[in-house]
């Protein structure tokens, strides 16, 4: 019996690979973050092959420094940061292009043409998405129209086109798997949520040919094994998630109904749907949450584009805090905003707004505005971000959410949670190990290969770290919520 599961939390920002125990306890950890490329404003590149290596010499870390024998390893989970696209080609193994991030833009003017065409309605009844440039399918087009020689390449099979779980595959099987998830499909714009297919009127109107696309398997099963030499050893791979859908997963929301949100670079509220498909009224996205013993479950998903990002913005750019914990002490310092209103819309607004060509937009300033004041009205903007999209999420289904359990670096944020519970007026819950997202990837891993023996074995791993409770003055509240919306009007349609 094998005493570690392995995770594979492949994120925006940096890549990380944690051992967990039988008990669900980090035992190890290795995290290694690369670059950041933008091209241009609205464009946001990685280079896949720092995706692969960094991913390499983390798991390799994690491994050696560990002491833990590849033998003792049953099965690695991958959980990524979705829609990012990567096109290679399948005899060198190059990619042709850079990987194009989610956040990236550039598609913005493809997904107006289509709205022009009245498509919009066709993609949301086919694949739970709104037409954005947020998700994979205007960007494999933009690389097949803008790198030469690559459509032709494509429709003659050469190329392959991944998510970033697919790519990581690839490499980890020296090109012998060409694999993602139903989880990962379904970002894409290409995949029929319904039918659980790639669907050929959505490839043919966004001309991406059907020989680059992966075969879509499960999110818990064995796909096959790592190449020997890479870590001295084979090991099986296991297990695929988006890394918000792994989050759902590993805060253990497996019932009807149950909410997250996940504050990682971005915020991205979840809530499980059961084995049914909910269209949303709102602009929400439907989306599948994972896929098990042949099992679909679906979920409702509110994604905000910066979250914690907001945060590295006022370390990196601003320079007003040296280190992303410095910010709850420096938001303490005052009361309130003193007025400022802050909408981080960097990369244009997600749900439930979806306007590609929103900015950030910082009002309410005054002579008395300092720094503290920003940093307040930043951590108050992912908050009540995260608010617009539980309420939408409650106008949806009829149904109040009555608790937030809640994840990801920022969770850590106890000021920040406080004005989370406040804003939404509901209990927030945060659980004893907040890295729940690696946890899904290894509890999906960890299924498939029986080291866990099913889901009632990983549902009593979840326990509470602590639960905030709402505690705001209403009249406070309700001119903050009221700026707020004021805020988010000025912040859109500027670049248009
Ligand atoms: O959809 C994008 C999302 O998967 C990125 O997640 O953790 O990098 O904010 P994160």
């Amino acid at each position: 019996m094998c005493n570690y599961v392995l995770a594979f939390d492949s994120g925006t920002t940096s890549n990380r690979a944690i051992l967990f125990n039988h008990s669900g306890e980090i035992v190890g950890t290795a995290q290694q973050e690369f670059e950041q490329i933008y091209p241009q404003p609205g464009w946001v590149e990685h280079n896949p092959r720092d995706i692969w290596e960094t991913q390499l010499k983390v798991t390799r870390d994690a491994i050696e420094s560990n002491n833990v024998s590849p033998s003792d390893i049953a099965g690695i989970g991958i959980t990524n940061q979705r829609e990012t696209t990567v096109v290679w080609n399948r005899d060198t193994g190059e990619p042709v292009y850079n990987a194009i991030v989610w956040q990236d833009r550039r598609t913005a003017g493809i997904c107006d043409e289509l709205k022009a065409r009245g498509l919009e309605h066709f993609f949301i009844e086919k694949t739970g998405l709104v037409i954005d440039a947020y998700f994979s399918g205007t960007k494999i087009k933009w690389i097949l129209d803008n790198v030469e020689g690559a459509r032709d390449l494509a429709k003659a099979g050469k190329l392959a086109f991944g998510t970033v779980d697919t790519w990581l595959i690839w490499k980890l099987t020296g090109g012998k798997l060409h694999v993602t998830d139903v989880t990962n499909a379904c970002r894409t714009l290409l995949f029929n949520i319904h039918t659980l297919e790639w669907d050929d009127e959505l490839l043919e109107i966004l001309g991406v040919p059907k020989e680059i696309l992966p075969e879509v398997k499960q999110s818990s099963e064995v796909y096959g094994k790592t190449e020997p030499e890479l870590f001295g050893g084979e090991i099986p791979i296991a297990g695929i998630a988006g890394d918000q859908q792994a989050a759902l997963f590993g805060q253990m929301c497996i019932k009807e109904g149950m909410v997250k949100n996940t504050y990682g670079t971005g915020c991205f509220v979840m809530k499980n749907t059961g084995s049914k498909p909910i269209a949303s009224k709102h602009n929400l996205l439907t989306t599948i949450a994972w896929q098990i013993n042949g099992k679909t479950t679906y979920a409702l998903e509110g994604s905000i584009f910066v979250g914690g990002a907001v945060v590295q913005w006022l370390r990196d750019q601003l320079g007003i805090i040296r280190s992303s914990a410095e910010i709850e002490e420096l938001a303490s310092q005052v009361p309130d905003s003193g007025g400022v209103s802050f909408v981080q819309a960097f990369v244009g607004l997600g749900a439930p707004h979806w306007d590609q060509y929103a900015t950030g937009t910082i009002i309410g300033l005054s002579r008395g505005t300092g720094k503290a004041h920003i940093a307040r009205a930043a951590l108050e903007a992912i908050a009540l971000s995260s608010m617009e999209v539980i309420k939408t999420m409650a106008e949806d289904s009829g149904i109040k959410v009555n608790e937030l359990r809640v994840d990801g670096g920022a969770a850590v944020n106890n000021l920040l949670m406080q004005i989370q519970s406040d804003v939404i007026n509901i209990n927030v819950v945060r659980p004893k190990i907040t890295e729940t997202t690696a946890l899904g990837a290894a509890y999906l891993a960890g299924l498939a290969t029986g080291f866990w023996k099913d889901l009632e074995d990983v549902k009593k791993q979840w326990q509470v770290d602590r639960k905030f409770e709402p505690a705001a003055d209403k009249g406070k509240l309700k001119k903050l919520i009221a700026n707020w919306e004021k805020a988010v009007k000025r912040s859109k349609a500027w670049y248009e």
